[in-house]
């Protein structure tokens, strides 16, 4: 008998560990031999912890499991409510085109023989036949764009980086995922981080970098400890290293932890840490593609970016540009959290309307009660309302509607949310997280939350004021934290009045 079941962080809080010690000792009591694969996650959260269990017709996938729970596995009643059917089967599975989380949920993330046998390393192998030019052609007809959050074409930047002169080159991957809501970095890096490598691997191939770096949140202990496996895996198998498959060409890669700053996630911010300096943002021109680290030309690419490249050269930047919407190529994994009623990873062509997303994919709210307000990318993503539900997700359709995609995560809040509380919150993020490197973000922020708190207690001059704040701040700020922190407070203050105006009403 084979089971497969998650080893995913999200997974074991939900209680996988728990569930692996009741099926080991339940075979054990039987006397039946369990092959028992931990895998990565699915991305259905609410069925964690999702255990299927491998049939000559496909996977049956049995979930929410429970340790008290397993022993029904093993008769297998077709009536149990517990059984969900071919894991393919599921909705939530047959609606999404997973190109970047193929393998995700499906192999054991550390066995690279498995990972092959699902179509990695093939683009490793192609990308090695061909000319660093190639290369960068195949990732600009793909389309790729930065999956981090700005959107910048991966194929351009790549290219800025090859063309650079320089006795060194690197490779650095930004998996310093702070965004509120959003799980997709940690997820493929705990699910399938030989993605990752690969992607590196051929962003170094493709630009004449030999070196590159991981820069892991330090909130993230699962993904460092399976990403640092992998690369010694990875290395002893000769896909890293001096000889890459046997090509004479060279690439190596290691894994730094970062501790804990949200600005971090800002790549300039990011390379002075990586370097051992504080996290302040370095001011751009010189961009990082020309002087990053060590002063040298870096690539600098979200984890989902590059763990996206395998399968474009795996398949063909063709199949992964037939993907998409408008200058939106491919798929893009999107992270549904907050009140819903089904929250996790859904990995979808470009294209698919918020609403759909939040009331069909997600089942709406989980409290039961009507959405009031979606934000989309992170905390400093706009607030959308129901009334913008049929925006497409795409870079630039979000953008013509004042918001951001970001790094594609989405947070769903019920009619029970008090959006100037929401707004203050923005601006204390952002006063908290402030790398204190220039003043439209430092004091801004400050002066914000006192804004906010003047609108509350009724002040009738507070809201044009703060208006004016967040313009200083959208024109002034140094970087995205203090430049986007207006998305979500103008977002709140616009679309939803009546929660900024009920409070003067009651305060004259
Ligand atoms: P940006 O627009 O300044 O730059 C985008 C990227 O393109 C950078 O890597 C930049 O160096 C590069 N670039 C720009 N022009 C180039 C050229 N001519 N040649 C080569 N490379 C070039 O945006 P930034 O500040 O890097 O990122 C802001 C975004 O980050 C926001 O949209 C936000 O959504 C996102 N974000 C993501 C977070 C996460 O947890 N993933 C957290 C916070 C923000
Ligand atoms: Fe630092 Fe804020 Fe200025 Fe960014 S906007 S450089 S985080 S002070």
């Amino acid at each position: 008998m084979k089971i497969f079941l998650s080893r995913d962080s999200a997974s074991k809080a939900l209680g996988s560990e728990e569930v692996a010690e009741a099926i080991k000792a339940e075979a054990k009591a039987r006397g039946i031999t369990v092959e028992l694969v931990r895998t990565g996650s699915r991305g259905m959260i609410w069925l964690e912890p999702l255990v299927e269990i491998d049939t000559p017709e496909g996977r049956l996938a049995w979930g929410p499991m429970t340790p008290d729970a397993v022993h029904r596995l093993f008769d297998l009643p077709e009536d149990d409510p517990l059984a969900l059917g071919p894991t393919e089967d599921l909705d939530w599975m047959r609606r999404q085109t997973r190109l970047t989380f193929a393998r995700c949920g499906v192999i054991d993330p550390l066995d690279l023989a498995a990972y092959e046998a699902h179509g990695g390393l093939a683009g490793l192998r192609r990308a090695l036949e061909m000319s660093g030019e190639a290369i960068i052609d195949e990732m600009k007809l793909s389309g790729l764009r930065g999956r981090g959050g700005a959107g910048f074409p991966t194929g351009i930047k790549w290219d800025t980086v090859r063309l650079a002169r320089s006795d060194r080159k690197y490779i650095v991957c930004n998996a310093d995922e702070g965004d509120s809501g959003t799980f997709a970095d940690r997820m493929i890096m705990e699910g399938d981080p030989f993605s990752l490598i690969e992607g590196m691997a051929i962003a170094g191939i493709g630009t004449g970098a030999n070196k590159g770096f991981v820069y892991l949140r330090s909130e993230y202990p699962d993904a460092i400890e399976v990403m640092r496996e992998a690369v010694e895996i990875a290395r002893a198998a000769g896909v890293l290293g001096p000889d890459v498959l046997g090509s004479g060409l060279a690439f190596d890669m290691e894994i730094r932890v970062g501790a804990g700053a949200y600005v971090c996630g800002e790549e300039t911010s990011l390379l002075n840490s990586l370097e051992g300096k504080r996290g302040v943002v370095r001011a751009k021109p010189p961009l990082p593609a020309l002087e990053g680290f060590l002063g040298k030309p870096t690539v600098v690419n979200n984890v989902i970016s590059l763990a996206t490249v395998p399968v474009i050269f795996e398949k063909g930047a063709e199949h992964f540009a037939n993907f998409g919407l408008g200058r939106s190529r491919g798929t893009i994994p999107i992270q549904i959290a907050g009140n819903v009623a089904r929250g996790g990873l859904f990995e979808t062509a470009f294209g698919m309307p918020l609403g759909e997303l939040v009331e069909d994919i997600a089942g709406g709210t989980a409290s039961g009660r009507p959405v009031k307000a979606v934000q989309v990318g992170g905390p400093l993503g706009a607030y959308m309302s129901r009334d913008e539900f049929d925006t497409p997700f795409g870079y630039e359709e979000f953008d013509g509607q004042g918001g951001l995609i970001g790094h594609a995560g989405i947070v769903v809040f019920d009619e029970t949310a008090d959006m100037l509380g929401m707004a203050r919150f923005a601006m204390e993020f952002c006063a908290v997280e402030s790398c204190g490197k220039c003043t439209p973000c430092r004091i801004g922020a400050v002066r914000g939350v006192e804004t906010i708190d003047r609108i509350a207690a009724g002040d009738p001059a507070a809201a044009p004021l703060l208006t004016d704040l967040c313009e200083t701040m959208t024109s002034g700020s140094l970087c995205a934290l203090g430049g986007f922190t207006p998305y979500p407070v103008m977002s709140a203050l616009q679309k939803f009045p009546e929660d900024f105006a009920g409070r003067r009403e009651a305060a004259e």
